[in-house]
């Protein structure tokens, strides 16, 4: 199989060629990642061309609205969704919050959700507070152990009154790929809803959303490239089953029933700087002549092979470490470059200091995976060691980081 042309890649992204930022090695992907050229490029056109009211007849408002629904069309397709199913708001967290209140209406007294240990906040509070209305709910745990679900501790939480479970693609934290196919027909077989959280899946190759079943799925664009936006795919029978959050005369209009902040124009039109970005590295790579669903399923099989070639040897050098505990698998295979871990006799807060002195970038903390960090017996306050990269990471910063790491443990 091809590989990824990492120069071609990183010469996209203008962080890699900004002099403030030379020797600086970005290992907090997970918490967001650099913008590719195209969507800054969309962002300032946007600004100096069309920054008017879209979607009059007027002709920057008419192209700034064509924009728009360019972006929604493009991103909709490489997701195997349709266009009227793609929405997007400020974040992922106020889209759940805006989701959550709809069911707060829609459900009834006794009804169960289900909701993990695993996940961000986002995927759990907004939920959690349903219970403040009657709602039930229950909470599928992690093994204290290998911070992995077990789907079948699910089957035995889904009941008769099972209304929504909420899980995580994968976690921002464990890194592991969770089935979703397999759990979003376990739900539905149970006569419930899935919603799923995509944001720390997406950013290693854009899933083929249609395929994985779940009837709601989120990401965070500022992960993905991209201008900070959350977007949320909501299948159309949710949509219309749903009470409208947006203004009353709008109940009608799927778009807008959801979406009650109004949205970004400028940033929304910068998705289609994502999707120029995916599209170009698909022609770079020879696969531009294929179907979208053909191009997008071989740019995420050549971020993969190039994330799981260099996330094997941190790994390696991890799990070998005396005095390191890594959370979560050890075979690159099967989890994301995310990768969280604790120090025997030293806080977490200290390490990511000592790595930033050396121009490395990691995070450190809970990253609002709360319940979790908790479940795993390690101090909410001091948190662990988290090192995230995508694609456009080469094989050097990854050997930087070992190294420092190395010095420093
Ligand atoms: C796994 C996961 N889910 C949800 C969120 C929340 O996303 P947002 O910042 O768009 O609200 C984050 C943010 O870091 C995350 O990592």
């Amino acid at each position: 199989m091809m590989s990824l042309n990492l120069d071609f890649i990183r010469a996209q992204f203008p962080a890699f060629r900004e002099p403030s930022l030379e020797g600086f090695a970005h290992f907090e992907n997970a918490g967001g990642s650099y913008a590719c050229r195209p969507t800054i490029d969309w962002l300032e056109r946007y600004y100096r061309q069309t920054k008017v009211q879209p979607y009059y007849a007027f002709a920057p408002s008419r192209t700034a609205g064509e924009q728009m629904d360019a972006a929604k069309e493009r991103m909709a397709a490489w997701l195997n969704v349709g266009s009227d199913e793609l929405h997007f708001g400020p974040s992922t967290s106020q889209n759940t919050f805006v989701i959550a209140q709809a069911l707060r209406r829609h459900l009834a007294p006794g009804d169960e959700v289900i909701i993990t240990n695993q996940d961000h906040e986002a995927n759990v509070g907004a939920w959690s507070r349903l219970q403040d209305d009657g709602i039930v709910v229950r909470e599928w745990q992690v093994d204290p152990e290998t911070a992995e679900l077990n789907p079948r501790d699910l089957e035995a939480l889904l009941s008769p009154r099972t209304k929504v479970v909420a899980f995580t693609h994968c976690s921002n934290v464990v890194g592991s790929i969770n089935p979703v196919r397999e759990l979003t027909e376990l739900v539905h077989r149970a006569g419930a809803w899935a919603f799923v959280d995509g944001v720390a899946f997406c950013p290693h190759g854009m899933p083929d959303v249609g395929a994985l079943g779940a009837d709601l799925y989120f990401f965070s664009l500022y992960k993905v490239y991209g201008p900070h936006l959350g977007a949320m795919v909501l299948r159309r029978e949710l949509n219309a089953q749903l009470p409208n959050q947006g203004h009353f005369f709008n109940a009608g209009k799927a778009a807008a029933r959801f979406t009650p902040a109004g949205p970004d124009h400028a940033q929304i039109a910068a998705v289609n700087g994502v999707m120029d970005y995916m599209e170009s590295v698909a022609n770079q790579h020879g696969f531009g002549d294929r179907s979208v669903q053909e191009q997008a399923a071989a740019v995420r099989n050549l971020f993969r092979k190039h994330e799981t070639a260099l996330l094997q040897p941190l790994l390696d050098y991890l799990s070998d470490h005396p005095k390191v505990h890594l959370i979560g698998k050890v075979r690159a295979t099967e989890r994301a470059p995310t990768v969280a871990f604790t120090v025997k006799g030293l806080r977490s807060t200290e390490l990511a200091s000592r790595l930033a002195e050396l121009k490395l970038g990691v995070g450190v903390g809970n990253f609002y995976a709360y319940r979790l960090v908790k479940a795993l017996g390690i101090d909410t306050d001091d948190g662990a060691v988290r090192a995230s990269f995508v694609h456009y990471t080469s094989e050097a910063e990854v050997g930087r980081l070992i190294e420092a790491l190395d010095r420093l443990l």
